[in-house]
């Protein structure tokens, strides 16, 4: 009998995850907290404890892990001198991917993969790569890097580490948010190359380079950067409709539509919306968010897909000032709490992960010498 093959993996369970779970019913849930009340509730800090501990800090283990990320929120001084050498038109995720590389180098517990190790690391990555973002677009801007406050939250260091500047508390909340809405999602493309790195007994940082390389596609987290290209292409609401109808009859794919899992709709979209529409109401661009109501309407009628989270997150991203080369970066700086979870669980209770694939290529060939071929006008010479 055939064996049955599922391209892309799709509908395979491939292993059991204590951490986060799409429920159909009922929504996405990290650790048994709902989606909505930690968004809604909690903050970007006291979910990345949940993600890498299991479970939520009191209020003194909340004080000791918000003092530990802010001591190990600046980064090496050689890892800036290193990104002021490279290339000013290099793409941003590129040089995030290989900063992450080297930021292994830098760690004292680079090759230990016990528990309390990967713990320390994770805490590393999830303090130091907002730092190592913004350093990246501001160096390739023939900017400076800024420094982190210590007096400021993760998010607040965000924005002060981009542009020197402390934010509105309803930005801070928005980016909050969206980091929370960006943590985690079971076995999505990117975590599971984290673990498939993680299950040879490889280490934190190139698990996380690997996942920071496939997250770096269109067909995931690459997308939000599109949707905000396809918004400014677009340009005015009243286009909109006419712009997203002749796309589909070209039968192009539209960012930020479609879910391998979600074939109703992602439960992220509605909390990202309502802080898009927020946001859009204390701002003086008003055409993003109402374009993209626009799109999402066209979308559901003549496709029936609906929005996943990159779609509302890049007007979202757009009205809080963040630069569109940093949408991804900025997923990178929410899932790294996920991808660190994942790897310290893979290791916890590791197997290879290594499937099988039907082979569908020739059978019985004989191998041949290659026929030498003779140069006529050399025949004969020495
Ligand atoms: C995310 C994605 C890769 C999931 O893909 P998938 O589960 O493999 O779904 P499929 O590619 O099999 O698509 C099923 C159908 O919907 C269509 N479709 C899916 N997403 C679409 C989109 N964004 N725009 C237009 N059509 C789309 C496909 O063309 C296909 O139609 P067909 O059956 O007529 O060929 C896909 O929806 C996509 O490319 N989305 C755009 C990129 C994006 O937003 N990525 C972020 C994901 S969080």
């Amino acid at each position: 009998m055939k064996p049955e093959v599922s391209p892309g993996l799709e509908d395979i369970i491939a292993d059991t995850s204590s951490i986060c779970s799409v429920e159909h019913e009922t929504g996405l849930i990290y650790r048994g907290y709902s989606i909505e009340d930690l968004s809604e509730n909690a903050t970007f800090e006291e979910v990345a404890y949940l993600l890498i501990f299991g479970k939520l800090p009191d209020h003194k283990g909340l004080e000791d892990f918000i003092s530990r990320l802010s001591q190990e929120r600046p980064v090496p001084e050689d890892i800036l001198h290193i990104i002021r050498r490279l290339p000013r038109t290099s793409n941003i995720m590129d040089v995030l991917r290989s900063a992450v590389s080297i930021l292994a180098l830098y760690d004292p517990d680079v090759a230990d993969n016990s528990h309390d190790a990967n713990i320390r690391k994770a805490i590393r990555l999830i303090t130091s790569i907002p730092t190592v973002i913004t350093s990246i677009y501001r160096i390739l801007h023939g900017k400076e890097p800024i420094h982190p406050d210590p007096k400021l939250s993760h998010t607040q260091n965000f924005f002060y580490m981009l542009n020197g500047d402390i934010p509105e508390d309803f930005i801070a909340k928005a980016l909050n948010v969206s980091l929370i809405l960006y943590a985690e999602h079971e076995f999505n493309a990117s975590t599971f190359s984290a673990r498939v790195t993680a299950s040879t007994l490889s280490d934190m940082h190139s698990a996380i380079t690997s996942a920071i390389g496939t997250l770096k596609g269109s067909l995931h987290g690459g997308a939000n950067e599109r949707v905000m290209q396809m918004l400014l292409n677009i340009g005015e609401s009243s286009k909109a409709e006419v712009w997203i109808k002749d796309a589909l009859a070209r039968k192009e794919r539209i960012p930020g539509f479609g879910h391998r899992v979600y074939k109703k709709g992602d439960f992220r979209s509605d909390i990202i919306k309502r802080y898009s529409r927020e946001l859009e109401e204390r701002s003086d661009q008003t055409e993003w968010y109402k374009i993209s109501c626009i799109i999402e309407d066209v979308m559901s009628k003549e496709k029936g897909l609906y929005p996943n989270l990159d779609f509302y997150s890049a007007s979202a991203f757009y009205l809080m000032g963040i630069p569109i080369e940093l949408f991804t970066p900025v997923f990178v700086a929410g899932r790294i709490t996920g991808w660190t979870a994942h790897v310290i669980e893979q290791h916890e209770n590791n197997r290879l992960i290594r499937p099988r694939c039907l082979y569908t290529g020739q059978r019985g060939l004989k191998y041949h010498k290659p026929e030498q071929k003779h140069n006529k006008t050399t025949e004969g010479h020495g």
